[in-house]
């Protein structure tokens, strides 16, 4: 079971989720990190629910062609798009208030 550790405006939540969890859904059936984690479309469209990776980027997949595109120079910085993401892994996180 992962364990999410997520950062966003001074406050830390942590939670474990089950294997192969999305953010983005989980949050979108008031599951944690509902109701910190800010998200719109759960498609790689819009890059509302982008986050900076502080621990566990090297269990992620690359990124795909949407987080590419809607991230750009911020993928170098860390950012991922947590919709893109299904977890397998533990992961910290901080996404900007
Ligand atoms: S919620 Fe729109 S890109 Fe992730």
């Amino acid at each position: 079971m992962p364990k999410v550790v997520f950062h966003k405006a001074g406050e830390t939540q942590t939670s474990d989720v089950p294997d192969n969890a999305n953010l983005v859904v989980r949050a979108g059936i008031r599951q944690f990190p509902f109701p910190y984690l800010r998200y719109q479309c759960g498609m790689g469209k819009c890059a509302t629910c982008a986050c900076r990776v502080l621990a566990g980027a090297e269990h992620l997949p690359p990124p795909n062609w949407k987080e590419k595109k809607q991230l750009g120079e911020r993928l170098e910085q860390g950012y991922r798009l947590v919709c893109q993401l299904w977890l397998t892994h533990d992961l910290e996180l901080e996404q900007e208030a």
